[in-house]
């Protein structure tokens, strides 16, 4: 949700909001815009320009008319929600007398009473948007008209908010800084050598220093060229977190790919290896680095409740599979946006696993506090150093993704996977459900899987062909049973974000009781076929294949290399590796990933940024 850069240094500020606005592009696209502060001889202003669409737009307004030089400046890349996506509601907002340029991130929910506040005070401070942003904006202007400096106007604004902000904020008076404020919404600060910089992830200035601030909830953060310093709301004094990011530009580039998904698409072998790496003691003992959560506490665990949003929910159901088949623990998963309406019965025994690629869901992030007000303990999977959810909850394993820029989750959710197979074998260890040496074979197992990957990767013409005599299809089914049914929902959502098509995961043997109504001639259906090894739920799922085919449906069959049995009733046959069934949802969903990014591809769509779709929902 909104792309958030700011920067003070030496440099054209221009250049560099630009470029970090390109790299956040991902998080919305409905409108960008920049502010500068520009000191013309002692006549000192602010220049704006912001268009409605793509950045590729607000460059061009840019190239046209060549904003002035300036070396502190603030971006944005917008995700709407207060006002249509146009010109006018585009950020930065300005205060009534341009003294002060905003950009937000979030939604400021008593927006409505402080616009009211303010219209009844004067005309002059008619606000032109329809935007909850620019009633900030006018609310720090007044402020600066009492005197204050900007960092001590933007602490009094903050404490009259309510809701989830991101404020970046700068002054015309003040060339030297830019102050920003958080509350529930992303933001971390970027140390440079005389230059510092803001951004709503790190990727808005990894191009120029991969060392980071994490800051906290409800504070202020105010960057000069050469210092950082932080606040909370009240103008106490703060401490921030440092961190060095661990991935470079090239992970933030498409590096030859025309989509970034397609890069990340094709990074999965290495994403999961990474992921797997460095969890095994000397002794062949898992251990799981940054689980803060004693052997004693997991012990004493009698129910699990995972709760995650779209694909990271998915990757929570096939986690149920695992943890209660090797770990004999009851596993409920939950939407997370449905998790604390429902009244969730929660206690100290009871472990919630908050499952996020971003980190800053905020229906994740509000459930995870549901939980921990009820006592319970919180442990989050996520890709995201430095962001909220791991930061909120008791333990965290990080998964190795690198960054994911496609606004559809692939590697991630590959990862979240390996997250929760090794959250499962080390609950069994530490339980005593399972043996030693089940363990190691799950891990060899879970070893072997990169290799795998790439195998599927390296067969991709199959559906590649498959895409291309698919363009022009309405709609289309996924089958599956068991941990084949998470992956059957994760090819529909995938193929209805990107290629806007109507697309129906089900549990196979649910298609009798009432969708196999929908199968008419030639409607293609894809079918996620168990490993022969589990021979009861394959031989059930070929009776679901004959059933539609049967009907007529045109079948997609992904089945495990030697399945000769599924031959006869397949129109298309995507073979998989074999591997165990509890682990097939990461080989089976990747030729569902490519042929999803392919078809969007062919259809013509932009397969980065789908429309109305953002990549971190940090909105409820
Ligand atoms: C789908 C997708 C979304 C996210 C969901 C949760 O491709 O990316 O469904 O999985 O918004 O996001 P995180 O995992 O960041 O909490």
């Amino acid at each position: 949700m909104c792309g958030i850069v700011g920067y003070v240094g030496t440099r054209q500020a221009q250049d560099v909001v630009v470029d970090g606005l390109r790299r956040l592009e991902y998080r919305g696209y409905d409108s960008a815009g920049i502010a500068l502060v520009v000191d013309g001889d002692g006549d000192v202003r602010i220049a704006v320009a912001k268009k409605a669409g793509k950045l590729a737009n607000l460059e061009k307004v840019i190239a046209d008319t060549p904003l002035p030089a300036s070396t502190t400046g603030i971006g944005h890349t917008r995700w709407a929600t207060h006002g249509a996506p146009n010109d006018v509601n585009a950020h930065p907002h300005l205060g009534f007398g341009r003294r002060v340029a905003l950009v937000h991130n979030g939604i400021i929910e008593n927006f409505a009473e402080l616009r009211e506040r303010i219209e009844a005070d004067s005309e002059q401070l008619g606000l032109v948007s329809e935007t909850d942003t620019e009633v900030a904006a006018q609310l720090l202007e007044l402020q600066l008209a009492s005197d204050v400096d900007l960092t001590e106007a933007m602490q009094r604004v903050c404490g009259q908010l309510d809701g989830a902000f991101t404020l970046v904020a700068v002054d015309a008076h003040d060339p030297t800084r830019v102050v920003a404020a958080r509350r529930n919404s992303p933001l971390v600060v970027g140390i440079g050598d005389g230059e510092n910089f803001l951004g709503s992830d790190v990727a808005a200035f990894i191009e120029h220093t991969r060392e980071a601030l994490e800051l906290g909830q409800d504070q202020v953060v105010t960057i000069t060229a050469d210092s950082v310093s932080i606040t909370d709301f009240h103008g106490v004094p703060q401490e921030g977190r440092r961190y060095h990011v661990d991935w470079d530009l090239s992970a933030a580039e498409k590096e030859g790919h025309d989509w970034f998904m397609r890069k990340e698409i094709y990074e999965q072998p290495r994403a999961v290896a990474d992921s797997l790496l460095g969890r095994r003691t000397a002794e062949g003992l898992l251990h799981l680095d940054e689980m803060r959560l004693s052997d004693q506490e997991l012990r004493d665990i009698d129910k699990i409740i995972i709760i995650a949003c779209g694909t990271s929910f998915y990757a929570g159901m096939v986690a149920k599979y695992a943890i209660e088949h090797w770990c004999r623990v009851p596993v409920e998963v939950e939407l997370a946006s449905e998790f604390r309406y429902r009244d969730p019965i929660l206690d100290y025994s009871t472990l919630v696993v908050a499952i996020s690629q971003s980190g800053e869901t905020a229906d994740t992030l509000q459930a995870i506090r549901h939980a921990r007000t009820q006592r319970s303990k919180v442990l989050a999977i996520c890709n995201t150093n430095g962001s909220t959810i791991p930061r909120e909850s008791d333990a965290v394993i990080y998964t190795h993704a690198g960054p994911e820029i496609g606004v559809a989750s692939t590697k991630g959710f590959l990862t979240q996977l390996v997250a929760c197979y090794l959250l499962a074998l080390y609950l069994a260890q530490v339980k005593g459900t399972r043996f030693g040496d089940e363990i190691t074979q799950v891990v060899h197992e879970l070893e072997a899987i990169p290799g795998h990957i790439e195998s599927v990767l390296a067969d991709d013409a199959v559906v590649l062909e498959l895409a291309q005599s698919l363009v022009g299809a309405t709609s289309v089914l996924f089958l599956g049973r068991h941990a084949g049914y998470p992956v059957a929902l994760e090819g529909a959502l995938k193929l209805k974000e990107l290629a806007y098509l109507h697309a129906e995961g089900f549990a196979a043997g649910e298609l009798k009781h009432g969708p196999i109504a929908l199968i008419e001639s030639g409607l293609p259906v894809f079918c996620v076929v168990p490993p022969r090894g589990r021979d009861q739920l394959h031989d059930k799922m070929l009776s679901g294949i004959q059933e539609v085919r049967a009907r007529g449906a045109r079948t997609i069959c992904l089945a495990e290399e030697g399945d000769d049995k599924i031959t006869p009733y397949a129109d298309v046959l995507i073979r998989l590796p074999a591997v165990p069934v509890l682990l097939q949802p990461l080989v089976a969903v990747v030729p569902l990933q490519l042929f999803a990014c392919e078809l969007a591809s062919l259809m013509g769509h932009d397969v980065d940024q789908p429309r109305n779709l953002a990549k971190s929902v940090t909105v409820e």
